[in-house]
């Protein structure tokens, strides 16, 4: 019996444990220890990054021709920066819990280790601006997908992640959005939306003060695929899926944020080729559905966590 779920909400105390056969996160905070089984898959020795994205023909990471975005319509959007002597912009993400938010792997791959650990890493949301009027909340849990995996030139497959924060997201304009449901089927050739704080520049990489969006279509699979065919490092998988419109993109620094049909989150802004805005080559996303099992059970788990933490606390009073 096949039934079409369009929609998935997450409502957290009815998440049922999942099939705990599943893989162990990738790296977690516990009791201020994170545990590394892949840590060193991940990360180089400095916790740091070689590759430069604006030099890299194949990788950007990637709104050109957009319109600012008011946060009061898009209260699921965040967005992560880290702090030491000054704030830096790290990516995109998207509310999907209260105390979880969804992102690309490779923006917590940047972010780095090192900087989890230190507790420098925060989501800031319910604001327009990323540098202004928002609530923030530190990260202290970051989960990346354990089959993500990045090679110079290559494309990002299982570019997915999860963070885990201190406060909940309970704001006027801090919204849970609902994820891709494993049958979810994208509207094809139809509008999607994308909204990030990258990039107007094809050629820039800076941050752009007020979140914005575009309106890109969605390709089918195939036509995806068989656009970058003859890229031989640029394979397109079942966990990616190409959006994009003439002139229009997601660029440097959107990486990780969403990009909806319907008001569900379906794609998670990954990579482009070619910069951005280029007329052959459409955006790549993270396609969300592809993920929904693995989400629901970081999410699940975590759940479970805080309720034994909160027995245990009963009991002692
Ligand atoms: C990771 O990749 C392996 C091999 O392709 C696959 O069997 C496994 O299901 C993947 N893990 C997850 C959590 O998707
Ligand atoms: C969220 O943003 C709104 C609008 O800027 C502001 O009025 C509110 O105080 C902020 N914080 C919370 C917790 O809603
Ligand atoms: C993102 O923005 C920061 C400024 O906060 C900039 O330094 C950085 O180079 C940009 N990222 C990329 C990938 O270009």
């Amino acid at each position: 019996m096949m039934i079409e779920l369009r929609i998935f909400i997450i409502v957290v105390n009815t998440v049922v444990a999942m099939n705990t056969t599943l893989a162990p996160l990738t790296f977690f905070r516990h009791n201020n220890q994170f545990t590394d089984q892949y840590l060193n898959k991940i990360f180089n020795e400095n916790n740091e990054l070689s590759i430069n994205y604006r030099h890299s023909e194949i990788l950007e990471s990637r709104i050109i021709d957009g319109f600012p975005a008011d946060i009061r319509y898009f209260p699921f959007v965040a967005c992560l920066v880290t702090k030491s002597y000054a704030t830096n912009f790290r990516g995109g993400a998207s509310i999907i819990s209260p105390y979880w938010a969804v992102t690309a792997a490779h923006c917590l791959q940047e972010i780095g280790r090192y900087r989890l650990q230190a507790n420098m890493a925060f989501v800031r949301s319910n604001s327009s601006y990323w540098r202004h009027y928002y609530m923030e909340h530190l990260i202290i849990k970051a989960v990346i997908h354990m089959n993500y995996t990045r090679h110079i030139n290559n494309a990002l497959d299982y570019d997915i992640g999860l963070v885990k924060v201190a406060t909940p997201f309970q704001g006027n304009y801090e919204r849970q959005i609902a994820f891709a449901n494993a049958n979810f089927r994208p509207e094809v050739d139809r509008e999607a939306i994308v909204l990030g704080w990258g990039t107007t520049d094809p050629l820039g990489t800076d941050v752009n003060e007020k979140l914005r969006y575009t309106l890109i279509r969605v390709n089918n699979q195939k036509n995806c695929k068989a656009l970058f065919k003859h890229r031989k490092n640029t394979q397109i998988t079942n966990r990616m899926l190409c959006a994009g419109a003439p002139g229009r993109d997601s660029c440097i620094n959107d990486s990780g944020g969403p990009l909806l049909q319907n008001q569900i989150l379906f794609g998670i802004v990954s990579f482009g080729v070619k910069g951005c805005a280029n007329p052959v080559y459409p955006g790549i996303y993270s396609r969300v559905q592809y993920f929904n099992d693995w989400i629901r059970h970081h999410i699940a788990h975590e759940y479970e966590e805080r309720k034994s933490d909160n027995s245990k606390q009963k009991g002692r009073n």
